[in-house]
């Protein structure tokens, strides 16, 4: 009985097709996915509102935790919020919800939304793939699953069990994971170390340990990610058509030179960039100088045929 149940959800694992991946949902800007635009930290209904109307972005961040709404203190849910806040006047349910209207209304001719959910414990996590109606969100636009599955640099401490982690989420195999380390940062005075080798062996033993064949991309601090080049690059090269998501915290001292490096050094068609707008603007991604020449004159390229293409479905 065991030995069957496990081959079935094995079989169903490896079937599965990978929902509505970003890349698919945009694909005018899948050749050079640091131009998908993220709103960060989504967690209450007055910034969804706006996030939802304004045409700039692309991806919605938001926070998931298992706790209460405003308007009822009693039933815990997962809802919007960040740690240490446990209240917030939206549901994860209602957010998708509102999501989903959006962005199957078609009167509105304005840039769809994709999802990412950053869970802050397994408890969150559970409980949003035990909706009855996930299949309908997945089906319909990306949503990526989030956590903190291991320790990370400047001593931080994993929020999500990584072994409760990959369980749980092999019963929707169809969505895309995002994989990251937690990480502690001291304002006063910053620890700034890197994503060392045992970090990055750890995540991709246990990458090939669940079988993971939905897409991955690796959630990193901007800040630790600049020290990273020769760790990131390495972990991936070993998982096909992996990609990086970088992330940063409002003044992180990051060292941009690097991570310009880290960026040209994945590729611009491989590196999510999810990072306050100032920190965006010191990027300077026009300027390809220092860049690999062979990686970006195929880029190069691909953009004017993305960009011609665009034109001519425009005009
Ligand atoms: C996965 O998503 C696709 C749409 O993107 C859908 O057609 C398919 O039925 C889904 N598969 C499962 C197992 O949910
Ligand atoms: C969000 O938008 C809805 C519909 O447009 C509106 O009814 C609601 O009052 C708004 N909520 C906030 C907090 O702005
Ligand atoms: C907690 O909620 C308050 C009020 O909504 C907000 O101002 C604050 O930024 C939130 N804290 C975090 C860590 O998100
Ligand atoms: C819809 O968007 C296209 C492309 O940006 C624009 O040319 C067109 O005027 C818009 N239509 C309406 C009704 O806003
Ligand atoms: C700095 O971070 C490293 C790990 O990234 C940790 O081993 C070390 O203890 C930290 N140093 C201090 C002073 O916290
Ligand atoms: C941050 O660093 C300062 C100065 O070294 C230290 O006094 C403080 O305890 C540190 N804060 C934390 C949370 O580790
Ligand atoms: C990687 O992407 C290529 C092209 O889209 C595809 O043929 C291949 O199966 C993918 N590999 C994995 C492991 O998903
Ligand atoms: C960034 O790192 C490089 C190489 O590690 C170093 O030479 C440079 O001074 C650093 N830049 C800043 C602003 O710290
Ligand atoms: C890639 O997108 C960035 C915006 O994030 C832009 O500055 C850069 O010029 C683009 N590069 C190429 C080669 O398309």
């Amino acid at each position: 009985m065991g030995f069957l149940r496990v081959s079935i959800v094995l079989a169903l694992w490896t079937v599965a097709v990978s929902g509505v991946t970003v890349q698919d949902y945009f694909p005018t800007l899948e050749n050079n996915v640091t131009q998908i635009r993220w709103a960060h930290a989504v967690n209450n209904q007055k910034f969804l509102n706006n996030t939802l109307y304004n045409d700039a972005i692309n991806m919605i961040e938001g926070d998931v935790v298992f706790g209460t709404l405003t308007s009822d203190t009693k039933t815990k849910l997962p809802i919007m919020a960040h740690p240490p806040n446990d209240t917030s006047d939206l549901s994860l349910a209602d957010f998708l919800a509102q999501v989903l209207k959006y962005d199957t209304n078609e009167n509105y001719n304005a840039t769809y939304k994709g999802v990412k959910l950053d869970f802050k414990s397994i408890e969150a996590l559970t409980s949003y793939l035990a909706f009855s109606n996930i299949k309908t969100y997945t089906d319909a636009f990306p949503i990526w699953i989030n956590a903190d599955i291991f320790n990370g640099p400047d001593n931080g401490v994993a929020t999500v069990d990584a072994k409760a982690f990959f369980t749980a989420v092999k019963s929707v195999a169809n969505t895309s994971l995002s994989l990251g380390w937690a990480t502690g940062y001291n304002t006063t005075n910053p620890n700034i170390t890197a994503y060392d080798s045992d970090q990055t062996k750890q995540m991709s033993d246990a990458i090939t340990e669940n079988d993971v064949s939905v897409p991955i991309t690796f959630a990193v601090r901007a800040v630790y990610a600049a020290e990273s080049i020769e760790s990131l690059t390495g972990l991936l090269k070993i998982h096909d058509n992996s990609t990086l998501t970088i992330w940063s915290s409002d003044g992180d001292k990051v060292n941009v030179t690097n991570l310009r490096s880290l960026i040209f050094a994945v590729g611009l068609d491989k590196t999510f960039i999810d990072v306050p707008d100032d920190l965006l603007s010191q990027l300077n991604l026009d300027d390809t100088s220092g860049a690999s020449l062979i990686k970006m004159s195929w880029v190069s390229l691909l953009t004017a045929l993305v960009l011609f293409f665009r034109n001519v479905r425009y005009n």
